[in-house]
């Protein structure tokens, strides 16, 4: 059924190797951990979002039952703060630090008790009052201390003296990001050590944070994470409750269970800041871009400093003479942010794409010819050559496939079945990162393999791909290779963000396995019962998961020729042999040095228009996308699906909502937070150029996830323009902006 020709796995439709597991209910999520004693904590949130706990009135709820201990400022004992960027925490403070409340849902205590229902009960009634202070959670971002990431030229004279301009700025609201699986942690302390299950996105950094806030070793932290039920970023970095599990255990000497409600996810687990971005763009008749000025503000916390890095995208993907990026960061009593799917390049290529059309449009050019116009030959921020970019053929592929010739200018002018259509179409960039990386894999004498790494897989099938890259290299069908990821008691491995996973494991990978069966051809040459037994190393290779004669060509090789791989072992009276492989990479890449590093693609939409009824749907979306090799064709088409679907939530429905009096995240539930469902979804055509990046890894994999995300909010807006002739510039669009059309 899975089974596919380890000659063919690369690129390969494969289902996911942990389907079965998901769907049978046998694949172990965070909170399905249970052990005998286990205990439950529920934080107890803030009403508040600024001021000052004066009295924690813990009476009533002490003396509710099962209640066994209740943890607050003064009793949780020493946490110790992290500092620095490494390792990486965006809400810095530990639980409980100090009496003062920053933002609405911040964690002033928590019960733990016998169940969950006892725990829920008596955190209902503790009282807690405080002294209020102002408090500030305006979408309105002041003008803040610019700092310029990227420059070149002098944009104020080129933008000044151009024939064409324009001058807007663009807003992305706080979206939240709304995993089904919600936060949670399940904390045990045995014999001086903490085992924490964790739904985390990055195992490796977590025991690092855990390590630091609980001032304890390495061999003192194991984190887990077998199964996620996605993150989109929230789940990278840890968060307080986790502490609040971890201190909890270790205090009452049981494991402890906490999982976040829906409305904690809301509050105090991150979320994508607002955007506020002022895009210049100047112009030649001819449509040259000569200058472009991108400023962006997002909101933080108000003792944190997270960047929403909205200009990542800018600096390289036209060419233009005069170029300024700059960013400032203002400070709200809200939680602190965090990185969510495409942090930064999301919101920039709103503001970027959605300006480009409104350049288009005065220049009474086709956005398409725009973008081609200003196509750059190497990344002119740096001077570097792109390791791979084949951004033109992205667009004209798109195009093309979308029928994008059919097109008239004029808005409103294109209908069909009564329905007015807009098509618009916006193009997307994405980094593309590799990390540090150690896999080691294993070759049994019963014919399987096992590759290991702490890694994780969110859902987007790093399980399988890793399977596949094993099987390419040894011939094994995946059913035969069990892949072991998300525990810290395994080689290092990387976070699960940036896209970055495929790119990051491949080398290492590829050595542990290249070692593995260099020890597999050793011994099958040194073992006396062997029937190559006495062939030199040289003299043999490991092919389709057997260790065979060099010289003997496909077709002629017998029997006495060919030795399955685990029959080498068995002979030598093995039970396995390994190897180790190590990939290279980080934030500061040697490889970034000679490579501007990036992913491209298009996407090209279709809304419809009712005006009778208000009614606008994004009735079809065209994307092609340049990620270099494509390891699996069904995992990565379900990776920009889904982004798609993202998408047309971000430009249609996402908004986090502070009420202004309390600071609350207001509809912080999934009745009143809005997402695009299985009904807005619209018919999708996803497309991969399919080049390898060599440049990048052997196998040419650069990573897709993120980048289908980027780009498509201002491809839904450009098109809604198109159809309704109302440009938004706010996301989301709501239909009280359309109706004034
Ligand atoms: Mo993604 S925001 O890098 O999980």
């Amino acid at each position: 059924m899975n089974y596919i020709d380890p000659s063919k796995i690369i690129g390969a439709s494969l289902s996911r190797v942990d389907g079965p597991k998901k769907v049978s209910g046998q694949a172990m999520y965070t909170s399905d951990h249970n052990f005998p004693g286990l205990l439950y904590a529920v934080p107890v949130s803030s009403s508040i979002a600024s001021g000052t706990i004066t009295k924690l009135d813990l009476s009533a709820a002490e003396k509710m039952p099962g209640v066994r201990a209740i943890l607050h400022a003064d009793n949780i004992g020493k946490l110790y703060r992290v500092t620095g960027e490494q390792p990486k925490m965006d809400e810095k403070r530990p639980p409980f630090a100090d009496k003062e409340v920053r933002y609405y849902g911040q964690y002033v205590a928590a019960v733990i008790a016998d169940t969950f229902e006892q725990a829920t009960a008596a955190a209902d009634v503790v009282k807690v009052t405080y002294s209020l202070k102002p408090l500030n959670v305006s979408e309105a971002l002041e003008p803040a201390d610019w700092k310029t990431e990227s420059e070149r030229g002098n944009v104020e004279q080129a933008f000044d003296s151009a024939p064409v301009k324009i001058d807007e700025t663009y807003v992305t609201p706080t979206e939240t990001h709304s995993a089904i699986e919600l936060h949670a942690t399940v904390a045990a302390y045995e014999n001086g050590a903490f085992t924490l299950y964790e739904t985390s996105q990055a195992v490796v950094n977590h025991q690092q944070v855990a390590m630091a806030i609980l001032g304890e070793p390495k061999e003192n932290v194991r984190v887990i994470s077998r199964f996620l039920g996605s993150g989109f970023g929230s789940k990278l970095w840890p968060w307080p409750h986790c502490f609040i599990a971890a201190a909890a255990a270790k205090q009452l000497g049981k494991p402890v269970k906490l999982v976040l409600s829906r409305k904690m996810n809301f509050e105090a687990a991150g979320h994508r800041p607002v955007t506020q971005q002022r895009m210049r763009l100047a112009a030649n008749q001819d449509g040259k871009l000569v200058s472009l000025s991108h400023d962006y503000l997002n909101h933080t916390s108000i003792l944190d400093s997270y960047k929403e890095n909205c200009g990542e995208a800018t600096p390289f993907l036209y060419s233009t003479a005069n170029l300024r990026v700059r960013s400032g960061q203002v400070h709200r009593n809200v939680g602190t942010p965090t990185s969510m799917r495409g942090p930064g390049a999301v919101p920039g290529l709103f503001a970027l794409e959605s300006a480009m059309d409104e350049l288009a449009i005065k220049l009474d050019m086709d956005p398409v010819a725009l973008r081609l116009k200003n196509e750059t030959a190497i990344d002119e921020s740096t001077g570097l050559p792109f390791s791979s970019r084949h951004m033109a053929e992205c667009i004209t592929t798109g195009a093309q496939k979308f029928g994008w010739d059919k097109r008239t200018a004029q808005i409103g002018s294109m209908q069909r079945d009564g329905k007015i259509l807009g098509w618009g179409m916006a193009a997307c960039t994405w980094i593309a990162l590799r990390m540090p990386t150690e896999v080691t894999v294993e070759l049994k004498a019963d014919g399987t393999a096992r590759a290991v790494c702490a890694t994780q897989d969110i859902g987007t099938g790093t399980y399988t791909v890793v399977a596949q890259i094993v099987s390419a290299e040894t011939g094994i069908p995946v059913d035969k290779i069990d892949v072991v990821l998300g525990d810290t008691n395994l080689p290092p491995g990387p976070f699960s963000g940036g896209s970055t996973v495929t790119a990051s494991v491949i080398p290492a990978i590829l050595q542990a396995v290249r070692e593995a069966k260099k020890a597999t051809i050793a011994l099958a040459a040194r073992t006396p019962n062997s029937p190559l037994h006495g062939r030199t190393p040289d003299e043999l290779i490991f092919s389709e998961g057997a260790v065979k004669i060099a010289s003997a060509t496909t077709g002629s090789s017998g029997s006495s020729t060919s030795l399955p791989f685990g029959r080498v072992i068995e002979m030598a009276g093995s039970a396995s042999v390994s190897g180790k492989g190590k990939g290279e990479g980080g934030f500061n890449d040697p490889l970034k040095k000679k490579f501007s590093l990036h992913s491209f693609g298009a996407h090209f939409v279709e809304v419809s228009w009712q005006p009778e009824l208000a009614r606008l749907r994004v009735e079809r979306v065209v994307t092609v996308i340049d990620g270099g090799t494509v390891i699996n064709a069904k995992t990565a088409t379900n990776q920009i699906e889904g982004a798609v679907v993202m998408g047309v939530g971000m430009a249609l429905f996402e908004h986090t909502h502070y009420d202004p009096r309390n600071g609350a995240p207001i509809n912080s539930n999934f009745a009143d937070y809005v997402m695009a469902t299985h009904a807005d979804a619209p018919q999708m055509d996803v497309t991969f150029l399919d080049y390898p990046d060599t440049n990048f890894n052997e196998i040419g994999a650069r990573g897709l996830g993120e980048i289908g995300l980027a780009g498509i909010a201002a491809a839904i807006t450009n098109a809604t323009y198109h159809a309704t002739g109302t440009r938004v510039r706010k996301l989301p669009a709501m239909i009280e902006d359309l109706i004034g059309a």
